[in-house]
């Protein structure tokens, strides 16, 4: 469990499983997401049992104040060897968008990466589209490498994918700087 100000990290339970089907299956988070295809109960349940077969790591973000599931994180396809992993995070709680909580659980997860499993390099795709994430994830530090163009097709649309990453060293560096002491 990985305790911040305001949320918590921590492993999925059973009963998390209705909300994040409850999240994918709101078309405004599935368009965000780039989803096209429905999510069944059995989908989502394999790809939480698959997790650690794939190298991914699956937390549950909890809103401290009420106890309740808010969101969402991941990392996926970690590679201890190149010791890098592809980043993830929802707050599918739209209540919630916009107020610093899902700045606050990448820090969380982005800490936990670096100073735990001694990553090196976190990388993420983002709809270029999805202006919030992009905001949220430059905040943090990430940095756009490129762009992977008219990869995504929605609503009759091309939407290019951005790869932003960031590296431990970057990280420790800004950490210093983290106002908010309670976090680490
Ligand atoms: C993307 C997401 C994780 C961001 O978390 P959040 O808690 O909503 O964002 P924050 O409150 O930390 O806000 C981040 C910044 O974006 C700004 N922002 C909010 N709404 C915005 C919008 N529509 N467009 C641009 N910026 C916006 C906020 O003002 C804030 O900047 P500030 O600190 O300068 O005020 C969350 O909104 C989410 O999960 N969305 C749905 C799923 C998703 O998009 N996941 C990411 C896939 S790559």
């Amino acid at each position: 469990m990985i305790e911040g100000r305001r949320v918590i990290l921590r492993s999925v339970r059973n009963s998390d499983i209705q909300y994040f089907l409850k999240w994918l299956d709101d078309p405004e988070i599935a368009l965000l997401l780039g989803r096209y295809f429905p999510t069944s109960e059995f989908d989502e349940r394999s790809w939480l049992i698959e997790a650690p077969e794939r190298g991914d790591i699956i937390f549950t973000i909890i809103d401290k104040a009420t106890g309740q599931p808010i969101g969402n994180c991941r990392f996926g396809g970690i590679d201890f060897k190149n010791q890098r992993a592809e980043s993830g995070i929802l707050i599918g709680e739209k209540d919630y968008w916009g107020k610093g909580y899902g700045k606050e659980a990448l820090e969380l997860l982005i800490d936990y990466g670096f100073t735990e499993l001694n990553l090196n390099s976190i990388y993420t795709l983002v709809i270029s589209s999805n202006e919030r994430s992009i905001k949220t994830h430059k905040q943090i530090g990430f940095r756009e490498q490129g762009r992977i163009r008219q990869r995504i097709f929605m609503k009759n649309k091309f939407y290019d994918m951005i790869y932003f990453d960031l590296l431990k060293s970057e990280w420790l560096q800004r950490r210093k700087h983290i106002k908010n002491k309670t976090l680490f």
